[in-house]
C-alpha cells in the first residue's frame, strides 16, 4: 500500500503520517507538501525515509501532483490555508489552496482512479446559537462565514460532484476543532501557552464565550484511518468526541495547569464575524464504523500538549515572533 499525504508536514497531516507510520509497518508514505510557514519538515524528524519519503510540491501544480500521485493506491488531503485569522486579512491563499489545489488533486485522482478522502472541517455549517440542541449532523445545509470555511466549503463541493459526475472514489471527513503537538503558535491553544512559556498572558477574543468542539489529533487521525478503510465511497462522516468548551473555561485550564492565577488573561478585540458555537454529532461515525475517540479526558490531554510545548521550545520559538507581530498588525 501506497499512500499519498498532502499537508503531512503540518499539524493534523505529520500527526496522522506518525499514526499510520505505527499503526501500518507495511505502507509506504508519501508526503506531499509545499512547507509553507505552517510546514515544517522536523514534524516527520525520527520516521525511517525507506518508509516516509518528503516531495515538497505545491498541490496547484497539476504536472507535480500528477508525478507524485500517478502510482498511489489512496490520496489523503490534509493540505490547506488552514487559519481563520490569517483569512480575514489576506484572503487569496486560501481561495488558491483550497479550491485550485482540490481541484488539482481531484483531476488526478480521477485520471489515474485513486481513492481520494478529503479532510474538512466542521466550520463548513457556520455556527450553531450558544442554546442549540441541535449538533452539526452530515445533514445540516452548509452556511460558512469566512474566507477559511467558504473555500474549505467550496473544496467539499468539488469533491462531490466528482463522485457524482466523475466515480471518483471518495469520502469526505469534517472535524471539529484538534489540539495536541506540532499545532502552530499562531492557533488559540498553543498561543496560549506560548505566551505564558514567555511570560505573557494569554488573550481572549471578546468576552470568551464561544464555544469549540475539542479533539485531540490522534482521535482525528483514527477516525481518519476508519474511513479510508471502511467508509463507504461518497459518504461525508462528521469527526468529534464530545469535547465542548467555552474559550474563557480553556484558558483558565491551561493558566491553571501551568500554575498561574486562574484569572491572569487579556482580553483582546474580537475577530470579526466570529462564530459562536461549533458542535458535532458524530453518531454516523460511531455507529457504522465502530470508532470511538481516545482521548475523552480534555484536562489530561491538555496537560500532555502543554508538557510538549514545555519540552519543545526549541521547535516552536522559531514562529513564534513572526505569529506575535501578525497578531499585533491585527489588534489582537
Ligand atoms: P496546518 O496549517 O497546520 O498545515 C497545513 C499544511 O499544508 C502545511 O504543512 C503546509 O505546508 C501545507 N500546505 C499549505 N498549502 C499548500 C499547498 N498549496 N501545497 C502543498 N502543501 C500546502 O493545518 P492543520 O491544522 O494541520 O489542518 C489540516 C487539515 O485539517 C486542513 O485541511 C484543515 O482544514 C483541516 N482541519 C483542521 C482542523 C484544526 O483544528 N486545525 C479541524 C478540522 C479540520
Ligand atoms: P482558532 O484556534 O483560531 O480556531 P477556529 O477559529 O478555527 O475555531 O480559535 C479557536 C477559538 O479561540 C476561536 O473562538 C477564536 C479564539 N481565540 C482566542 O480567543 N484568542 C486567540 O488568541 C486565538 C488565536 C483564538
Amino acid at each position: 500500500m501506497k499512500i499519498v499525504v498532502t499537508g503531512g508536514a503540518g499539524f493534523i497531516g505529520s500527526n496522522f503520517v506518525h499514526y499510520i507510520y505505527s499503526e501500518r509497518p507495511d505502507w509506504q508514505i508519501v508526503v506531499l507538501d509545499a512547507l509553507t510557514y505552517a510546514g515544517n519538515k522536523e514534524n516527520l524528524s525520527g520516521l525511517d525515509d525507506n518508509r516516509v519519503q518528503l516531495v515538497v510540491e505545491n498541490i496547484c501544480n497539476p504536472e507535480a501532483v500528477d508525478e507524485t500521485v500517478k502510482d498511489a493506491d489512496a490520496v489523503v488531503h490534509f493540505a490547506a490555508e488552514s487559519h481563520n485569522d490569517n483569512s480575514l486579512h489576506t484572503p487569496w491563499p486560501f481561495v488558491e489552496t483550497n479550491i485550485i489545489g482540490t481541484y488539482t488533486l481531484l483531476e488526478a485522482v480521477r485520471k489515474h482512479n485513486i481513492r481520494f478522502h478529503h479532510v474538512s472541517t466542521d466550520e463548513v455549517y457556520g455556527d450553531l446559537e450558544l442554546d442549540d440542541p441541535h449538533k452539526f449532523t452530515p445533514e445540516t445545509p452548509y452556511n460558512p462565514s469566512s474566507p477559511y470555511s467558504s473555500t474549505k466549503a467550496g473544496s467539499d463541493m468539488l469533491v462531490r460532484a466528482w463522485v457524482r459526475s466523475f466515480g471518483v472514489q471518495a469520502t469526505i471527513s469534517n472535524c471539529s476543532n484538534n489540539y495536541g503537538p506540532y499545532q502552530h503558535v499562531e492557533k488559540f491553544i498553543p498561543r496560549q501557552i506560548t505566551e505564558i512559556l514567555e511570560d505573557r498572558k494569554p488573550k481572549l477574543y471578546g468576552t470568551g464565550e464561544n464555544v469549540r468542539d475539542w479533539i485531540h489529533t490522534e482521535d482525528h487521525s483514527s477516525a481518519v484511518l476508519a474511513i479510508l478503510e471502511k467508509g463507504k465511497i461518497g459518504e461525508t462522516y462528521l469527526i468529534g468526541a464530545n469535547g465542548e468548551k467555552n474559550n474563557k473555561e480553556v484558558v483558565e485550564l491551561i493558566l491553571e495547569l501551568m500554575g498561574k492565577n486562574s484569572a491572569d488573561y487579556d482580553h483582546v478585540n474580537d475577530r470579526p464575524g466570529h462564530d459562536m458555537r461549533y458542535a458535532i454529532d458524530a453518531s454516523k461515525l460511531t455507529k457504522e464504523l465502530g470508532w470511538q475517540p481516545v482521548f475523552t479526558d480534555f484536562s489530561k490531554g491538555l496537560e500532555n500538549t502543554i508538557n510538549w510545548y514545555k519540552q519543545n521550545e526549541s521547535w516552536w520559538k522559531p514562529q513564534k515572533q513572526e505569529t506575535e507581530e501578525k497578531y499585533k498588525e491585527l489588534g489582537r
